[in-house]
């Protein structure tokens, strides 16, 4: 690989440059530098705005790079031992372009059941034909994990010529998937496998006990700066290896990302990159041991914790509390976190040291806000996963079908013309083209009536659903 730095100054450095030397903008954006603001707007946000910069001759073109851009993105390369690119629709356009760059429309893909909503809607835009794979539930908790090999295996001997693999590690609760054995059972067969691990950008150090895909016989791998790293939301970047057809990637990340990037977003992808390149192996054990520490405080207050193979993800299972209201309650005093279910809510760590003090408080905090909590009033309310078979084909056609909408209770057995997405975690709990099950329904109106907010069409919330009207 070519070395990391031509140019002596970081693309942020570049931009600084810029902004120090007031030049005149007769080009967009339309704030003008900055120039065109009253004072109204906030001094912070006044402040970064003549970063927001567009691609002048030195300032490179990220769709056509060749100067800073290119530059920044060997040097991402280096760190991740891979080719690189920016992406500054997040993930969401990560996953579509990994697609796209390896099945084309009519295709078969292998996906893992519990994906996010982008992977769904980019199979249902490329006219893919996804085989499902089923993940493994945890015992107790009942999470949806990660796929395993045999599913896998399974998947592509029931329904073989599938173009590619499509998983997600780590996922949301940081569970991972055992890549490398999976990636050598998929070379040999010229499967690429793409992942997902939007949560998974800060895992590189050789330290750590699971690292990310990306150096674990991965063809591609797409990572959300912004969800782990110091980046702005939006700001990704998808890693591959040289089995991925780089034309084609190419032209899908210069189609499906605007042709206006953020240089905000940018400059905060090459600060990410800076900002874990220079963490020391002290730094990083410090991290880990500070977030250990957490998670036994945790443990030391009376809370059944979970912690999944990553360590920056941490899940109270609340169990027989509401997992629902004690996120309101820690709202209500000023504390926000990623994720709450009925039985379990979710917190995301920050990769620093978590200082002693700052475990303290946030300790007593937390153990303030868990009391009262409602004791979970029906049992069966349970975050639960659709129970379908470990692998299966979902219902695709090239042709728009006839639809009808239906009362809950009469679509149970039927076809799902729409996805309901449960929000936060994103991952659909109807897929259209799923078979819709009295367990699916069920859930749904549980969720419907205590509020969960979901991702779903108006007539879903008064319990009516579109369904595919079948041919017999
Ligand atoms: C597993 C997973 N994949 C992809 C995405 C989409 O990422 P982004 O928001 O960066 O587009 C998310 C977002 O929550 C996610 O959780």
């Amino acid at each position: 690989m070519a070395p990391a730095r031509e140019n002596p100054f970081t693309f942020l450095e570049v931009l600084e440059q810029h902004v120090r030397e007031h030049r005149v903008s007769f080009h967009v954006p339309g704030h003008h530098n900055g120039t065109v603001v009253d004072d109204r707007l906030p001094d912070a946000f006044a402040k970064i705005m003549p970063y927001d910069l567009t691609e002048l001759a030195h300032l490179d073109d990220l769709h056509d790079a060749s100067g800073i851009i290119e530059q920044a993105e060997r040097a991402l390369g280096n760190l991740y031992a891979s080719n690189s690119k920016w992406l500054v629709n997040g993930s969401t356009v990560g996953n579509w372009s990994m697609l796209a760059a390896t099945v084309k429309r009519g295709e078969r893909v292998y996906v893992q059941r519990n994906s996010h909503k982008s992977v769904w809607n980019a199979i249902e835009w490329l006219g893919l034909k996804p085989v499902l794979l089923t993940p493994t539930i945890e015992r107790g908790t009942g999470i949806p994990t990660v796929v395993t090999l045999d599913t896998i295996e399974q998947a592509i001997k029931e329904f073989p010529g599938g173009k590619a693999v499509m998983l997600t590690s780590p996922t949301y609760y940081g569970d991972m998937a055992d890549i490398r054995t999976i990636s050598d059972y998929l070379t040999p067969l010229d499967i690429p496998l793409l992942v997902d691990e939007a949560h998974g950008a800060h895992l590189i150090h050789p330290q750590l006990p699971r690292r990310s895909a990306i150096f674990e016989g991965a063809s591609a791998v797409v990572q959300s700066a912004h969800k782990t790293l110091p980046a702005l939301t939006m700001g990704a970047w998808v890693h591959y290896k040289d089995n991925i057809d780089e034309a084609r990637l190419k032209h899908a990340l210069a189609s499906f990302q605007t042709s206006s990037p953020s240089y905000l977003i940018m400059a905060s992808l090459d600060y990410a990159r800076s900002y874990l390149e220079r963490l020391t192996d002290e730094e990083w054990s410090a991290i880990q041991k500070s977030h250990a520490q957490f998670v036994l405080e945790l443990k030391r207050a009376g809370f059944v914790v979970k912690v999944g193979d990553d360590f920056m993800k941490v899940t109270i299972l609340t169990y027989p509390k509401n997992g629902l209201i004690f996120s309101q309650h820690l709202a209500s005093i000023g504390i926000d976190i990623e994720l709450a279910a009925v039985d379990h809510v979710l917190f995301c760590l920050p990769l620093r040291e978590i200082k002693k003090q700052e475990i303290e408080h946030w300790i007593k905090l937390i153990k303030k806000a868990s009391t009262h909590v409602p004791i979970i009033e029906d049992d069966e309310t349970i975050f639960p996963f659709p129970q379908t078979e470990r692998v299966s084909e979902l219902y695709t056609s090239e042709t728009a079908l006839p639809m009808q909408r239906v009362l809950f209770d009469q679509a149970i057995g039927l076809i799902s013309a729409e996805t309901v997405i449960p929000y936060p975690p994103g991952i659909p709990w109807i897929l259209k083209g799923e078979r819709i099950t009295e367990e699916k329904i069920r859930v749904l109106r549980e969720w419907i009536s205590l509020g969960r907010k979901l991702q779903a069409s108006k007539h879903v919330m008064i319990e009516q659903i579109d369904v595919i009207v079948e041919e017999f």
